[in-house]
């Protein structure tokens, strides 16, 4: 089915027979089998109405948008958002997505991942052509006439939240999460209470969530963060996934 071992920094990525990259070390894909894209759109974006509130910003009081993510991967779904921001938010406003990532693809693995999807134009070949692994560091990089900032934490989830934390990466902090570690019987790590706190630090009331899983540990440690979390219909073959709204209030 799969074919043999290629490069990566996590020394441990297949590419099945449908291009579909796949981690031995986890045991689970980058993204789903019959359509990632389309799957990404549906999860992280609708998952947190980004076109809605993309387009509903105010030109004339130009701010920033701020997306965090745990697990960049591939950078697919960071190309997406960058893609519905692109067509939806007045050109005033900034989007700054923060994501971090402990076992970063290599260069080319990145550009034959994204290069599966054409509906990404020539937004995924702008990120595999820039983009360089780079363990331990925080890495910045611009696109589209600095409108979009990508930045990533090299480094593990809980250890990387903190150093958004510390260094003041977010200063605004986050007006919606990607959730996207492996799934959550098989990368824990990316699931742990350390994270749903750090993400509460990091969130103001109305900032949103979105996630393919809806096991149940997750949603009860969002829930004790102070997150209203619910199920919605998923994408593909998935019957659901989960969205949340920080209300710490309640
Ligand atoms: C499902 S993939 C993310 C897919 C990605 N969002 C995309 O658009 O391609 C999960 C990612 O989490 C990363 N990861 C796993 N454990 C981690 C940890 N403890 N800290 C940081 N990243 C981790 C993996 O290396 C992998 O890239």
């Amino acid at each position: 089915m799969m074919d043999s071992p290629v490069g990566s920094l996590s020394g441990a990525l297949r590419w099945g027979d449908n291009g579909v990259p796949y981690s031995v070390e986890f045991n689970d894909q980058y993204f789903c089998q019959d359509n990632g894209y389309d799957e990404a759109v549906h999860v992280c974006c609708r998952g947190n109405s980004l076109q809605e509130r993309f387009s509903a910003l105010d030109p004339s009081c130009p701010g920033t948008f701020t997306i965090i993510e745990t697990g960049f991967g591939t950078g697919l779904d960071f190309c997406c958002a960058r893609q519905v921001w692109e067509q939806s938010a007045p050109p005033s406003w900034k989007l700054h997505f923060v994501s971090l990532e402990l076992y970063p693809l290599g260069k080319d693995d990145m550009a034959r991942a994204l290069g599966l999807w054409p509906a990404l134009g020539d937004i995924g070949h702008e990120l595999a052509g820039c983009y360089e692994p780079s363990p331990g560091r925080v890495r910045d990089w611009y696109f589209k006439d600095r409108q979009v900032r990508l930045t990533i934490v090299f480094d593990d989830v809980v250890a990387a939240l903190a150093r958004i934390t510390a260094d003041n990466i977010a200063p605004q902090r986050a007006d919606a999460w990607f959730l996207d570690g492996f799934a959550p019987s098989k990368n824990p790590a990316m699931w742990s209470e350390q994270v749903f706190e750090a993400m509460a630090a990091l969130s103001k009331p109305g900032t949103t969530l979105s996630t393919f899983t809806v096991a149940g540990f997750v949603r009860r440690g969002l829930e004790a963060r102070g997150f209203e979390v619910r199920k919605i219909p998923a994408h593909g073959k998935k019957n659901q996934m989960l969205t949340g709204k920080f209300n710490p209030e309640k």
